[in-house]
């Protein structure tokens, strides 16, 4: 049996024509522990059910929001499901700890180079420094927040290379299922699946 209830919350708004994350969502979304929640697919009218939302949250253990990196951000319907879904009293403030304990894990794909991502390179932050409004938001809820697993250079990398991070997502969702992720080591890399062997206890 798993030790921990997995949710993939994944938003694509194309993902017809996605070349990646098509094959991330593939390699984890029927996995024994796993549920996954297509955003899009569920609400095409940015019309969120957000009693259905919280029950799915309560649900599950770890969170993984899964997306393409727009606008150095989240598709739009992430931030409309946080607006409505994470209210006060509930994930936050006071009373609000339905979250509490649970972990939280970004798993983003992006059309930069690896390489573009630093302070020198053509997009000047790092992935994880472009993601703060997701870490402290995942703090303020009293979530344990984790490194982002992410896939660089879409549009140039191999179908090969595509096969081992879809392999490599795989491994990092069942090591959260499992609770063999170690978090000590996974706080200190800049994207978790920079070394995977150093974060995932055999
Ligand atoms: C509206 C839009 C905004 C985008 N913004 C960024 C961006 O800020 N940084 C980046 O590296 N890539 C950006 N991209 C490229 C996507 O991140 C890339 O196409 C996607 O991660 C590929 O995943 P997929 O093959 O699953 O669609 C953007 C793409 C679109 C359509």
């Amino acid at each position: 049996m798993p030790n921990r209830r997995v949710l993939i919350l994944f938003a694509h708004p194309a993902l017809e024509k996605s070349r990646v994350n098509r094959h991330l969502i593939d390699a984890v979304r029927s996995l024994r522990g796993v549920s996954f929640n297509d955003l899009y697919q569920q609400y095409p009218d940015l019309d969120i059910d957000v009693a259905r939302e919280q029950q799915l949250l309560v649900e599950h253990d770890v969170i993984v929001m899964q997306h393409p990196l727009y606008w150095y951000s989240t598709p739009a319907l992430i931030k409309q499901w946080e607006d409505l879904v994470l209210e006060h009293g509930w994930a936050y403030g006071r009373g609000g700890t339905a979250l509490r304990g649970k972990t939280l894990l970004t798993a983003t794909t992006t059309g930069g180079s690896e390489e573009a991502y630093c302070r020198t390179g053509h997009n000047r932050y790092t992935m994880r420094e472009l993601l703060a409004p997701i870490e402290q938001t995942a703090v303020l809820c009293g979530l344990t927040y984790l490194p982002p697993f992410v896939v660089y250079g879409t549009h140039a990398i191999s179908n090969d290379e595509i096969a081992r991070h879809a392999a490599d997502y795989r491994r990092v969702v069942e090591a959260l299922r499992d609770d063999t992720l170690d978090q000590a080591a996974a706080a200190n890399q800049p994207h978790l699946n920079l070394n995977l062997d150093a974060v995932l206890q055999a």
